[in-house]
């Protein structure tokens, strides 16, 4: 019998490597960073109280399709689960049960091979244990009927619900299930049946304490969070050099936009952090401009290009404003080295301690003054010309989670000037069109800042001479879809 047993134990380490996990990366967060992140968690929770994170639901795209999942990030953070249909408890003291203690809890979708045979592999209760190490797990339709008893704690933490999630008919442990039993195991007062409902409404509910918890913890990152924001911004300036390359006039926004995209998949990013922004002339003044239809840029017009490659779950966030013809106009250099001083004024104070308001304010004051130096904003009269903040945290979410107080070592931020002069400002029209925005990704670090996205160019010199350089894509010319024809 031990024979046998060894047998199969050597023959799953042989699978592990050679079958279907040789498949995966396997330089993803490790189980032990999760576990640690859901101690921290603990440690933060008020006395006799227990917090609870639910999945992101599946969100449909049209008919057979959904859109691509992407987990709840404070899920992902505390398990490493990618997977839907899933709820998480993490208690501030131990639970007893007849078949040994525990402190946290999982449920999640169950194995099925017909489902896997469609959409792809899942983890079911066995592999969240073995693989992401939260034990106990237990599918998640046995959340229902699990014995836990809310009322004994002090506080029942968990983020509110926003009644977006649909209920898949065929599935009576979905999502939707799962937040319903939720809801009847801790008395939730749906607000729609209030009056109908004899009891008062349990004190132990908290939707507001798990925010700031979580914020603290996600807003300062770990050594192995850092080497991921690294590698996804590393990618990103790269992305960018290329595109600063291969950009000619007569390119479409959208065509751009694809080889940033190429760019993130050869360097093995997942994804992108958000919606890329490729804006040219006018549309650089669109802040969240992702339509990207634009299908010839012109000669004269700078191009806007804010982007972030996710790796493994983390994002970048870094802009660059360039002229498509390879060389700033003289109104374009002006606006662009404005906007570049504020950056550096607001480097020159980014380390522990200095306020997130402080490093507005020194943007804010550079470009102030500058604009009215250059004759785009009069003295004394309020101006829209930069209408956004200019510093945000980064990590699982591009705007990430994180206290927006001063800043801390290991914080991963932005920092993001920007003039925008959209057509018909009041100012002289050889200005309109003008849109910058220069961003780049920050570590606080103890003694000031690593600059994360050093290597993309930033100076109108270094600009200037990445676009002389020449690109792999112009030896990449497609055929004229008008003219080609299958010849038999
Ligand atoms: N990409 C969105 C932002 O810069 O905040
Ligand atoms: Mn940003
Ligand atoms: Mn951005």
């Amino acid at each position: 019998m031990m024979k046998y047993r060894f047998l199969f134990l050597l023959l799953g380490i042989i699978a592990r490597a050679f079958g279907q996990d040789s498949d995966l990366p396997n330089d993803f967060l490790k189980d032990t960073f999760h576990k640690q992140r859901r101690e921290k968690l603990r440690e933060k929770l008020p006395a006799n109280s227990v917090a609870v994170f639910f999945a992101n639901p599946v969100r449909n795209r049209a008919n057979d399709v959904d859109f691509i999942y992407h987990q709840d990030p404070d899920l992902f953070y505390l398990t490493g689960y990618r997977e839907p249909h899933a709820v998480l408890l993490v208690f501030k003291d131990m639970q007893p049960a007849s078949n040994g203690n525990y402190n946290e809890i999982i449920f999640v979708q169950p194995r099925n091979v017909r489902a896997e045979m469609w959409n792809g592999r899942r983890l079911g209760d066995n592999g969240v244990r073995t693989q992401l190490g939260i034990s106990p797990a237990f599918n998640n339709r046995d959340f229902a009927r699990y014995g836990i008893d809310f009322s004994k704690f002090d506080k029942i933490l968990f983020f509110d619900f926003k009644n977006d999630v649909r209920d898949v008919a065929s599935d009576s442990s979905d999502l939707s299930d799962l937040i319903r039993q939720f809801k009847i195991k801790i008395k939730y007062p749906d607000s729609r049946n209030l009056v109908l409902q004899k009891e008062p409404p349990p004190t132990n509910l908290d939707t507001q304490g798990l925010e700031s918890i979580m914020d603290q913890l996600r807003g300062i990152k770990t050594q192995e969070e850092i080497s991921l924001i690294r590698k996804a911004v590393k990618i990103s300036c790269q992305a960018q050099i290329e595109v600063m390359k291969a950009i000619r006039p007569g390119m479409s926004e959208r065509e751009i936009e694809g080889i940033h995209q190429y760019v993130f998949k050869k360097y093995q990013a997942e994804d992108m952090g958000y919606p890329s922004i490729v804006g040219a002339g006018h549309n650089g003044c669109i802040l969240h401009y992702i339509d990207n239809y634009k299908p010839q840029i012109t000669n004269k017009e700078l191009i806007l290009m804010d982007l972030g490659a996710e790796f493994h779950g983390y994002t970048a966030d870094i802009t660059r404003t360039i002229p498509v013809n390879g060389k700033f106009s003289e109104e374009q250099k002006l606006v662009y080295e404005l906007v570049l001083k504020a950056q550096e004024a607001a480097m020159k104070i980014c380390k522990p301690g200095t306020s997130f308001t402080s490093i507005y304010q020194a943007t804010k004051e550079i470009i102030d003054k500058g604009l009215i130096e250059l004759g785009i904003a009069k003295p004394g009269e309020r101006h829209n010309y930069y209408p956004h903040g200019c510093c945000h945290h980064i990590g699982l979410d591009v705007h990430d989670r994180g206290p927006y107080e001063v800043l801390e070592e290991n914080m991963a931020i932005t920092i993001e000037p920007g003039i925008y002069i959209p057509e018909n400002s009041p100012c002289d029209p050889k200005w309109w069109g003008i849109a910058v925005r220069i961003e780049d990704d920050f570590l606080v670090t103890r003694g000031g800042f690593e600059h994360l996205s050093v290597l993309g160019p930033r100076t109108v010199k270094d600009i200037e001479e990445t676009m002389k350089l020449p690109s792999p894509l112009d030896a990449f010319v497609l055929p004229d879809l008008d003219k080609t024809e299958k010849k038999d």
